[in-house]
């Protein structure tokens, strides 16, 4: 699935996706759809000249939308930006697509300079799901009730020690690892966890690598995840994100971990990225050197599922899941991390990572 947003795109493109979105079964999605074609959405009537209308696709069809702007459908307000237009198409339902739409308008509003967005709904208990707070009742452009939400992030943000250690503190690194996984639910989360305390404890038991940043690099090491169900993407949008925090020891991990072999050409999973992704990624990755940290995840990774498991079990696993493809030097290079490790802990590698699980 591609994010494509709809006013970059060309005049038959813009015409291709308006039509899509006519076919939405929403009052809200025929009133966009009629703004589009007017071309009066990006107006100071409606939602602001800057507006942005991202569109979730898969090949020619349009699976779910949403909008980023200084206004939405309450005037005479100074909150700003609003998230609205939030729209997933039938077919495409209890996917969390809405969660990786507000992930980007997230990220794109961060990047703009702001710590918050809002979002005004008729709904009650929906966007508390994605970690928003409802903030005030509020009178819509036709005079009815809404109510207006808040979704902070400027608190995901490095302060000044977290700038210069490169890594966020325990209680912060937890929180984001929560509010992302609100926006894309699934077992990564129990994953993480799993991977942390892996990582902690093996750490310790070495003895000469730091367990606490072991723990943080081990929960945060797949927190691309939170930008939805991706492949190569994963590593890149963690790598990114991590990147703009103000976190560039996580952000590290999260381009290291998936790369036994230090090259994109053994990953097993799609390669879905732009050819301009894919390339600063492997730019980037042939230009570290890896270290403890890079390895320790790496082998952390290979023996976590949501529980410790044995590596061999896990490789075949992931096998099983991609068609039965697994590198031999990718599998070889793993078991050679393993023996590795477990000559420096000084004994079982499962019964160090396991041990209080
Ligand atoms: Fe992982």
């Amino acid at each position: 699935m591609i994010i494509r947003e709809y006013y970059s795109c060309d005049a038959a493109g813009q015409a291709h996706w308006r039509e899509a979105i006519a076919k939405s079964d929403w009052n809200a999605g025929q009133k966009l759809h009629e703004l589009l074609s007017t071309d009066t959405l990006r107006t100071k009537e409606w939602i602001g000249a800057d507006a942005r209308l991202y569109l979730l696709t898969e090949d020619d069809q349009l699976c779910a939308f949403c909008t980023l702007a200084a206004n939405d459908d309450v005037p005479d307000t100074d909150l700003t930006p609003w998230i609205g237009f939030v729209y997933t198409f039938p077919a495409w339902r209890g996917q969390h697509l809405s969660g990786t739409l507000l992930a980007h308008a997230i990220e794109q509003a961060r990047t703009d300079g702001h710590t918050a967005v809002y979002i005004s709904t008729g709904h009650s208990g929906l966007y508390e799901k994605y970690g928003a707070a409802f903030l005030e009742h509020n009178k819509d452009l036709w005079g009815g009730n809404t109510r207006v939400y808040r979704l902070d992030f400027g608190w995901m943000q490095a302060d000044g020690n977290e700038r210069e250690s490169g890594l966020p503190c325990r209680e912060k690194a937890e929180r984001i690892l929560e509010v992302s996984h609100l926006l894309n639910p699934g077992p990564w989360r129990e994953h993480s966890y799993c991977v942390a305390r892996a990582a902690e404890r093996i750490a310790n038991a070495c003895g000469d690598i730091d367990p606490e940043q072991a723990y943080l690099c081990g929960l945060l090491h797949d927190i691309g995840r939170r930008f939805g169900k991706g492949h190569l993407r994963h590593a890149y949008d963690g790598w990114q994100f991590m990147e703009h925090l103000g976190f560039p020891g996580i952000a590290r991990i999260c381009l290291t971990h998936s790369f036994k072999t230090q090259t994109l050409d053994d990953y097993i999973g799609n390669h879905d990225l732009t050819g301009k992704e894919e390339g600063a990624l492997k730019e980037a990755l042939a230009a570290c050197h890896y270290d403890d940290l890079d390895l320790l995840i790496q082998l952390c990774d290979s023996i976590c599922g949501t529980q410790v498991m044995n590596i061999e079990e896990r490789m075949l696993d992931v096998k099983r899941r991609y068609g039965g493809y697994y590198p031999q030097d990718k599998w070889n290079a793993n078991l050679e991390i393993l023996r590795t490790f477990e000559a420096r802990a000084g004994g079982d590698i499962y019964q160090i990572a396991g041990n209080g699980a």
